[in-house]
C-alpha cells in the first residue's frame, strides 16, 4: 500500500529554456493539467533563475508551484553569482532544489554545502527539495547504502523534527541521470523503504510524511511502474519533461 496518497511530480528545466521558452511551457502547462488542480497530485516546475519572475506571473494564481536550482544560506553578503532567500522568496519561489547531482559532480559542491542551504531554506520557509544519489563506482563497490546514509545524514544534520514535516527528498541515481538508463521498479522501492528508514532514525513518524521522488531518465513508458511502489512518492523529470505535453504524459 502506498505510504501517501498524494503524488509529487515536478520538472528541473536546468539551463535549457529561456524566460520566453518557460513562459510558453508553463502557459501549455497549466492550461493541460488544469483538470487536475483539484486532485491529489502536487505539481512543481524548476525554471532558470532569470525565469522565475515570469514564471511566477503564470503561476502564482495557479495549481503550479514554483521551484529554484540552488539557493545561497545566506541572505546577503560578499557571494559574488550566488542567490539568496531573500531574492527568491520576491519572484514566488516555494520550493528549492538543493544538492542536484549536476551541482554536486559539475560544481564540486559536497554534502556540507547542502546541510547550510537545507537549514537556511527551512528556516526561510521554503520546502527544501534535497537530492541524493550514488554514482556507478558507488553502486558497483556495494556503496549505495553508506552514500545515500552520508549524504542524508549530513546534508539534514540541522533539520529539527519540525522542519522535517515539511521536507522533500529527490533519490536520483546519478548513473540514471539523463543516460536513458534507469532503475528498476524494484530497485526504485528498495532504495526508497531504505530512505525512509534512515529518514525515521532522525525524524521518526515525520518520515512516513515525507515525500520520496524518483528521478533519473523517467518517461512515459516507467514511471507508472515505479510511481505505484510503495515507497515512491513521485518523481523529478529532467529530460522527458522538456515539452509541456511530454511531462503531461508522466
Ligand atoms: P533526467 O534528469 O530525467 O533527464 O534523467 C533528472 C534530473 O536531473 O533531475
Amino acid at each position: 500500500m502506498k505510504k501517501l496518497n498524494r503524488l509529487y511530480l515536478g520538472t528541473n528545466t536546468k539551463m535549457y529554456k529561456t524566460i520566453a521558452d518557460t513562459a510558453s511551457f508553463l502557459t501549455q502547462l497549466r492550461q493541460l493539467t488544469e483538470d487536475l488542480a483539484d486532485s491529489p497530485l502536487t505539481l512543481f516546475v524548476i525554471p532558470s533563475f532569470t525565469s522565475l519572475e515570469s514564471a511566477n506571473r503564470i503561476t502564482s494564481r495557479s495549481h503550479i508551484r514554483l521551484g529554484a536550482q540552488n539557493m545561497c544560506w545566506e541572505d546577503q553578503g560578499q557571494f559574488t553569482g550566488e542567490i539568496s532567500p531573500v531574492m527568491l522568496k520576491e519572484v514566488g519561489v516555494s520550493v528549492v532544489e538543493i544538492g542536484h547531482s549536476e551541482r554536486r559532480h559539475v560544481f564540486r559542491e559536497d554534502d556540507f554545502d547542502q546541510e547550510k542551504k537545507t537549514a537556511k531554506a527551512a528556516q526561510s520557509g521554503f520546502t527544501p527539495l534535497l537530492c541524493i544519489g550514488e554514482t556507478l563506482i558507488q553502486r558497483e563497490y556495494g556503496l549505495s547504502g553508506e552514500t545515500l546514509s552520508t549524504q542524508l545524514k549530513v546534508g539534514l544534520h540541522s533539520i529539527t523534527g519540525e522542519q522535517a514535516k515539511h521536507l522533500w527528498i529527490a533519490y536520483e541515481p546519478v548513473w540514471a541521470i539523463g543516460t536513458g538508463k534507469t532503475a528498476t521498479a524494484e530497485q526504485a522501492q528498495e532504495i526508497h523503504a531504505y530512505i525512509r528508514k534512515v529518514l525515521a532514525a532522525k525524524f521518526g513518524a515525520a518520515a512516513e510524511e515525507c515525500p520520496i521522488l524518483y528521478g533519473g531518465s523517467c518517461k512515459p513508458s516507467n514511471a507508472a511502474e515505479i510511481f505505484a511502489k510503495e515507497d515512491v512518492d513521485g518523481g523529478l523529470i529532467g529530460g522527458a519533461a522538456l515539452k509541456a505535453e511530454d511531462f503531461v504524459a508522466i
